[in-house]
């Protein structure tokens, strides 16, 4: 193991740590990611931007110039736009899967339901490990390597160590896992030990897992991979350099992020003021938050404490991955949200249940937790925050593979058996498409075939 107890700096890399609260500014940080002096986040600045501003129309032609090489750096949509993250000594340090180069889809028949005609997805989920996290996991991997560590952990609802596995085990790493015991999916879990890691399930839930790991790391040279590490947050930014350089560098109206932990939201918002800051984008998009109804520690911070002190929840939802009540970058998600004029709204079960079933629909799919979006978005419709006549992009942060239960209980009309929200799930039967067991007769299929023509 690593004797190292801090992440240092090197003296080629021209960037630093500066605490989110404070603003002292530091060359190294320790372990748990903490300000020296107030024990607040950390998050990376770079302080040459300010003498060499670099060059707005150099850096688009240079990303698009990228597009054309082989090189595994280049190919990489996270690495691509490394003039804004923190510097490598040499491309092969990267620990890459090709990660980034998420797809922007137009979703026409979400665009009838909502009557949003400019509406897309910028789909996270057809990343390496099937979520968002690849694109932050890429660097902090790469970082952990760099400062020496072998051993890399993470807290986890299944994404972030599915992510980490893969990442520790493509660079020669240990990895060790914390996930909630019962409270991730199977999928997620199963990425986590076929990439080899050590996962401990523990017997509380993702805020113990992540309280346990922050200890840890002040005892034991592994070096943490939760989105509290801002070098994670860095690679995160690069979702948005990529959906606005798919847009042709005009930005949306509205970009709509689920909220958990609350680390992407404040990656998408640092970098949509970084490129503002930079020339890239003449003006922000507002960045909005949607959490579930049963894990809205953010909707309530801000409505009942006005964004000065987090109000935790005990989380409780399906989307397993925001099911999350003491969200760890809480305050960076207020400021993203102050400097782009965003909102925060929280949506119901059944409302998550039916939108993760409309963009099904489209033959796009995604998990539990990234259905809030649109979700969300019908709500802030509603409300005269988004106008029908403006362009709307939803973050999907996860594959549809990532919770198979939940689907297949959807369709099969099981998902709220039993549950205070059963009838008013009524409602969604129009969606479900349970599979049918028939005998194997051709019969039997074409009859099932003249049915489903008629309904
Ligand atoms: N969507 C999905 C699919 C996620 O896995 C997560 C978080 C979020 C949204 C929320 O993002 O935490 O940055 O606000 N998953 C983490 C994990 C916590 O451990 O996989 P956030």
């Amino acid at each position: 193991m690593a004797s190292e107890r801090t992440v240092a700096r090197d003296v080629s890399v021209e960037f630093r740590f500066r605490c989110i609260a404070c603003g002292n500014l530091s060359d190294s940080a320790s372990q748990n990611f903490r300000c020296a002096e107030c024990g607040d986040l950390l998050e990376i600045t770079y302080p040459h931007w300010k003498e060499s501003r670099p060059d707005a129309a150099q850096l688009k032609s240079t990303w698009r110039d990228r597009r054309l090489s082989s090189n595994a750096i280049d190919l990489s949509g996270v690495w691509r736009f490394r003039d804004l993250l923190p510097a490598l000594e040499n491309d092969q340090q990267a620990i890459t899967l090709r990660e980034g180069n998420a797809p922007l889809y137009e979703l026409p028949r979400c665009a009838h339901i909502t009557a949003v005609p400019r509406l897309f997805a910028k789909h996270q989920g057809m990343n390496p490990t099937g979520s968002f996290k690849d694109a932050g996991m890429t660097v902090a991997a790469t970082f952990a390597r760099r400062a020496g560590f072998r051993w890399v952990a993470c807290a986890s609802t299944g994404n972030t160590s599915a992510s980490m596995a893969a990442y520790a085990a493509r660079g020669g790493m240990r990895g060790l896992v914390l996930v909630p015991e019962g409270k991730i999916s199977w999928s997620k879990l199963s990425q986590a030990l076929d990439y080899g890691a050590v996962t401990c399930q523990l017997r509380t839930d993702f805020d113990g897992c992540l309280r346990l790991l922050q200890e840890l790391v002040l005892r034991a040279p592994v070096y943490q991979l939760n989105s509290i590490n801002p070098f994670r947050l860095e690679g995160q930014k690069t979702l948005a350099f990529e959906l606005l350089e798919q847009l042709d560098w005009q930005p949306p109206d509205h970009i709509i992020v689920p909220g958990g932990n609350l680390g992407n939201s404040s990656a998408i918002g640092k970098a949509l003021v970084e490129m503002r800051d930079l020339g890239l984008i003449s003006r922000l998009p507002k960045l909005s938050v949607i959490q579930a109804e049963g894990a809205n520690a953010l909707v309530r911070t801000l409505r009942e404490a006005a964004g000065q002190r987090l109000i935790n929840v005990a989380a409780e939802t399906r989307a397993t991955a925001i099911r999350i009540g003491n969200p760890a970058s809480w305050k960076k998600a207020v400021h993203v949200l102050e400097a782009t004029d965003g909102a925060c709204e929280q949506v119901t079960e059944v409302e998550i249940a039916q939108a993760k079933a409309e963009i099904g629909a489209e033959g796009i799919g995604c998990e539990p937790a990234s259905a809030v979006t649109l979700a969300g978005l019908k709500k802030l419709l509603k409300q005269g925050f988004v106008k029908p006549n403006e362009t709307v992009v939803l973050v999907l942060t996860g594959n549809l593979l990532k919770d198979p239960d939940f689907t297949i209980e959807f369709h099969r009309g099981e998902l709220f058996k039993g549950t205070k929200d059963e009838s008013a799930s009524a409602e969604l039967r129009a969606l479900q498409r349970p599979p049918v067991v028939l005998d194997a007769t051709l019969d039997a299929v074409i009859r099932t075939l003249e049915q489903a023509e008629r309904s």
